[in-house]
Formats: C-alpha cells, sequence, structure tokens
C-alpha cells in the first residue's frame, strides 16, 4: 500500500461524527444543519433541460481538452466577468468540479525529490493538504488573522519555508472565513512567487456569492492588473457547483499560465478525467447565462441580512465579504459548544478547529505557542431555506443565552 495514504486526516464531517457520538439531540426540536457546505437552491430549470437534451453524448468519450464549444463558454465568462483576455485553446481546461482540480494540479507540480512544501491558508479546505502530503509533499500552514479580516499572515512564513515551498494554495472568497484577498496580497505572493519559483493555485469557486457592490478580485484579474498577463505560475480554479447550484453535476474549470495548462492536460489525459459530454454540454449553458447566477446571489445576501444580526449580539461574528459561511467566535471550546447545541436545540455546527491545524512555533502576535486558529470558532453554512436558517439562528441565541446565566 502506498505508505502516503496513512497520513491523510480524518475528514471533518467524520470527526464530527465522532464527537456526536452518545449525544442524543432535544427530540422537541426537528433537526436542522449548518455543518455542510453543500449548496441547497434548487438547480435552475434551464441546465436540467440542458442535460437531458444533450444525453446523444453518453454515446462518445470526450477529450480531456473539453469541446471547442465549451472553452469557448469559459473563455466568454472570463472576459466578461474579469475583463480579461485568455486564449481558449492554450489557458483553460474543463474539470469535473474543482476539487479534484485541486487534489489532481498538486500530483502534476510537484517534485517529490527536493523535500517540497505546499504552503495553505489555515483554516483551510482539507483538499489541499491530502493534495500535499500524496504528491509528498510537507503542508506548511499559514494563519488566518481575525484582527485583520482573516486575511493570511503571509509574512509569518519563515524564509526556510518558502525556499522549499512548490506549490500555494490560496482561497478567495475563503471557506471558511468568506475573506476576499486584495490586489496588495496578490502582489505580495507573486512576488514570492518570482522569487522563490513556485505555482499558486487560487481556488475561487465561491466568486460569485458576495456581499458588497464589487464582485470579489480573481487571483487572474490581480494578475493582469499588476501586468502579468501571461498569469505566470498562476492557475484559477472556477466552479459551477455554487454559481449555479449543480454541486452533484461535477463541472468547473481551470485557466491561467499555459505551460501549467499543457502539463496539467498531459496529467489529465492519463488519470482519465474527462468531462461527461452530456455535462460539458449543460455547463456550456450554465457558464452562459448570469440571471440565474443574480438570482441566486439575491437569495443568500437575503438569507444573510436576516440570520447575521440575529447572531451578532451573542456570537463574535459579522457579515463576511463572499461565500455562505458565518464564521463565528463562541464562548470556551468549539467541540463542546457544537456538541451541546445538537443535545439541547438539534441544530448541527462544524467545530472550527475541525478545519484547521495547530500552528508551528510561536504566535508572533503575543509570543505564545500558535495554536489552532479555528478553535474558538464554530462554522456555520447558510445553505438550507431562510426560514431554516432563521430557525437556527433563533435556537442558538436561546442555547448562548441560557449558556451565559
Ligand atoms: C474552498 C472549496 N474549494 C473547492 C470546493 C470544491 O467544490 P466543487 O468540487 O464542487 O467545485 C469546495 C467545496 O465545498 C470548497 O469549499
Amino acid at each position: 500500500m502506498n505508505p502516503l495514504l496513512s497520513r491523510l486526516q480524518p475528514y471533518p464531517f467524520e470527526r464530527l461524527r465522532q464527537l456526536f457520538v452518545g449525544v442524543t439531540p432535544n427530540p422537541a426540536y426537528r433537526p436542522i444543519s449548518l455543518g455542510i457546505g453543500e449548496p441547497k437552491h434548487p438547480t435552475p430549470e434551464f441546465i436540467k433541460q440542458a442535460l437531458i437534451a444533450s444525453l446523444a453524448g453518453l454515446a462518445s468519450y470526450p477529450a480531456t481538452a473539453g469541446e471547442p464549444h465549451l472553452r469557448d463558454a469559459f473563455r466568454h465568462w472570463l472576459q466578461t466577468r474579469y475583463g480579461l483576455a485568455v486564449d481558449a485553446n492554450t489557458q483553460m481546461l474543463p474539470v469535473n468540479g474543482s476539487r479534484e482540480a485541486l487534489f489532481a494540479f498538486a500530483q502534476t507540480v510537484i517534485d517529490p525529490g527536493k523535500k517540497p512544501v505546499v504552503v495553505c491558508p489555515n483554516p483551510f479546505y482539507q483538499i489541499y493538504e491530502g493534495a500535499a502530503l500524496l504528491a509528498g509533499a510537507d503542508p506548511y500552514y499559514a494563519a488566518s488573522d481575525p484582527a485583520r479580516n482573516f486575511a493570511v499572515d503571509w509574512d509569518g512564513v519563515p524564509l526556510e519555508i518558502w525556499s522549499r515551498t512548490q506549490l500555494l494554495y490560496v482561497c478567495s472568497p475563503g471557506n471558511p472565513t468568506g475573506a476576499v484577498m486584495p490586489l496588495g496580497e496578490w502582489e505580495k505572493l507573486f512576488t514570492l512567487s518570482d522569487r522563490y519559483g513556485f505555482v499558486i493555485a487560487s481556488d475561487e469557486c465561491y466568486s460569485e456569492i458576495y456581499f458588497g457592490d464589487e464582485p470579489p478580485l480573481g487571483g487572474m484579474q490581480a494578475a493582469a492588473r499588476l501586468g502579468r498577463a501571461d498569469f505566470r505560475n498562476l492557475l484559477s480554479f472556477t466552479s459551477l457547483s455554487k454559481r449555479s447550484n449543480v454541486p452533484g453535476m461535477r463541472s468547473g474549470f481551470v485557466a491561467g499560465d499555459a505551460a501549467l495548462i499543457r502539463k496539467f492536460l498531459l496529467y489529465r489525459t492519463y488519470h482519465g478525467s474527462a468531462m461527461s459530454p452530456v455535462v460539458q454540454k449543460a455547463s456550456i449553458a450554465a457558464w452562459g447565462d448570469e440571471q440565474h447566477v443574480i438570482e441566486n446571489r439575491a437569495l443568500y445576501r437575503r438569507k444573510f441580512a436576516e440570520v447575521t444580526p440575529l447572531l451578532s449580539p451573542v456570537l463574535d461574528v459579522k457579515l463576511p465579504d463572499a461565500g455562505f459561511y458565518l464564521w463565528a467566535g463562541v464562548r470556551g471550546s468549539d467541540t463542546e459548544f457544537a456538541r451541546e447545541l445538537l443535545a439541547q436545540y438539534n441544530v448541527t455546527v462544524l467545530p472550527g478547529s475541525y478545519l484547521a491545524r495547530e500552528g508551528v512555533g510561536l504566535d508572533p502576535r503575543d509570543g505564545k505557542p500558535a495554536g489552532n486558529p479555528g478553535s474558538g470558532r464554530i462554522r456555520m453554512a447558510l445553505v438550507a431555506e431562510t426560514a431554516e436558517c432563521v430557525e437556527a439562528a433563533q435556537r442558538i441565541v436561546q442555547f448562548v443565552q441560557s449558556r451565559s446565566k
């Protein structure tokens, strides 16, 4: 067996299951889960119809690079959303959801013979860690700073780590923090990438769910603004799952540096990760329509506008820049909070410590051991209908008030 498999950590939902062993949720309440970040708004009808209308595609093997119409749909979307000029033939590829691509990309990029490091934010999406470990790299976790809207403390990464770094994952808008990376931070990362030669994988799957007037800055958009029109050493990962409420369709794309795309295509050809022709057709329809995305965003905005003010008097929480999570500070242990909340009010939330790792060394801000930046926090995914999320929030308020008596 591959010995690296034993380095993989249990997934947060497995840990949640273990945490809840022996807990009997209060039967007076119906269960509400804010635990899993799976979109629950309905899939638009026209996407379902496009799938059904394309079933003839089942009769042929797809090309890994995708059909020209699909790549042109990506090109058009990048142009209208970010004002980018990207070559549909050399700078983009379809992927079966961003998750598999984020994983596979590390297998393409990492040279295991050189004590490689993969840097990722902390807290983070656990696929980055598994991708790093199975590629034979050591993950390094760079903590996000609550005092700076959860910006990652890139300055705290030691030079010895940067000098071994081959791949950096960034997540903007972030899961779970919702933070969007500003241009200045991108500039810092591009400078580091030029100096140390590492590749940046920019996970942007929440880019279309945002709460301010300005849509989140994309990695390639930042590169173009900073005069890096070739997107060197950068790949962006974009997905339909959250934008179009089709997590089950498994559809996204990557775009960026043509040299990286060429190698990734080679890897994917052997890995066998071509997108079904049926999904390709439905994806063309989904990328070509913005109306459903506007309506989806409006639904999240209304929901967050109702739920956040209910919770902010009792938890350390505010409206995030983007995404569909509230990342809230609680009093005491996050795991105890989650267990007791389930037992007393039948609401499931995810303990923040399950989404992060212990930091290395001392925290430069206070000189104390770096600790787990997710501990003392919970993640609430506001994916269910507004009424259900409001009811969960009301129960959480009662729970917090009863605890502080
Ligand atoms: C930060 C982040 N990246 C990537 C993904 C993967 O999404 P998909 O594979 O559906 O595109 C998720 C899913 O929850 C996520 O939270």
